[in-house]
């Protein structure tokens, strides 16, 4: 089996800076991209205060977060992906986006590389189909945060290897993840049960069976979650929830897997959560929740 040492991120937003600190932090190397030095190197910042605010925490000592900074570096091209064993893409939700990343990355690798994809809802078996080895394409899964969020899912594309599964999963353990396997299923496991979840939790507040808080309140207190469905969907955005949904109804077609008609009207009207200051609740400059949106009170 391959050992994996050095990474390359595709990718320096939301998910790939923190993909890029956790790499970082279990003292493997980490080379971090995004489509010009200065969109990386603001990832870098952001990984940057992130660990500062560790260290003021008292969760990680100064030279911890020094030998973490110095396993990291970052490019504006693709061109280190070929001194590297794995690549992560994490680029924008777009499968064209995504599979343009693949083809270039495919001239530049060797037939050896690893290629990872962090999409919530895109097929493994349809990505894999953009590079000449499919055998070496997988699912990485990661939650946001992800130096916080424990889990990682990993996806099997239809023709990926088990050797290529082995590899992945021995970087998973090094970044101290709690691993789950699924099949390249619309949703893999965790989305396909929390999406139809948050999904109902809106048909709920559409129908006028629960208030906002009460929804919340229902799950927080009753199964112990620790943030309501609502406050979820308003954390996630509530477009990229809508998009989730419409992939897993488009695919299985069944009629319980559809968006909710409030969802919909919610993303046409640019109510997407937490991002948008507006979603189920409003939120502050700082991303503080103030109140329940004033179209759902009373
Ligand atoms: N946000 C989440 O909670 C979450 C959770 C799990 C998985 N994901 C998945 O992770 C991926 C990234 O999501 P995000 O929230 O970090 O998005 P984001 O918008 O914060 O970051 C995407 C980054 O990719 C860069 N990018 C776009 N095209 C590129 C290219 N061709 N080459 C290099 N970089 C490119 C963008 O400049 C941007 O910095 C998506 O596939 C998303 O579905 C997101």
């Amino acid at each position: 089996m391959m050992e994996i040492k050095r990474i390359f991120v595709v990718g320096a937003g939301l998910m790939g800076s923190g993909l890029a600190q956790t790499v970082a932090q279990s003292g493997l190397e980490v080379v971090l991209n995004d489509v010009t030095e200065e969109a990386a190197q603001k990832g870098f910042s952001r990984i940057q205060s992130s660990l500062e605010g560790r260290v003021a925490k008292g969760k990680m000592s100064e030279e911890e977060k020094d030998a973490a900074l110095s396993h990291i570096s970052c490019a504006g091209t693709l061109e280190k992906a070929a001194t590297c064993q794995l690549v992560i893409e994490a680029a924008y939700e777009n499968i064209g986006v995504k599979q343009a990343v693949y083809k270039s990355l495919d001239e530049i690798c060797g037939p050896h590389t690893i290629y990872a994809s962090n999409t919530s809802s895109i097929s493994i078996t349809s990505l894999a189909s953009a590079v000449k080895h499919p055998e070496n394409f997988i699912g990485m899964h990661f939650f946001s945060p992800v130096p916080v969020m424990k889990l990682l899912e990993i996806t099997k594309g239809l023709r990926t290897s088990d050797e290529t599964l082995q590899a992945v999963k021995a970087v998973g353990e090094k970044m101290n993840k709690v691993i789950i396997v699924s099949k390249d299923m619309p949703g893999f496991i965790v989305n396909r049960m929390l999406d139809p979840m948050i999904n109902e939790a809106i048909e709920i507040l559409d129908q006028g069976i629960g208030s906002v808080e009460d929804i919340d309140n229902g799950m927080k207190y009753g199964c112990n979650h620790p943030m309501g469905p609502l406050e979820l969907v308003d954390m996630i955005g509530i477009d990229v929830h809508y998009s989730v949904m419409q992939v897993i109804h488009s695919e299985l077609g069944e009629s319980k897997y559809r968006p909710s008609p409030l969802l919909r009207k919610m993303v046409q009207a640019g109510l997407t959560g937490k991002k948008a200051k507006a979603g189920f609740y409003l939120y502050d400059d700082e991303g503080k929740k103030v109140s329940v949106n004033p179209i759902f009170a009373g």
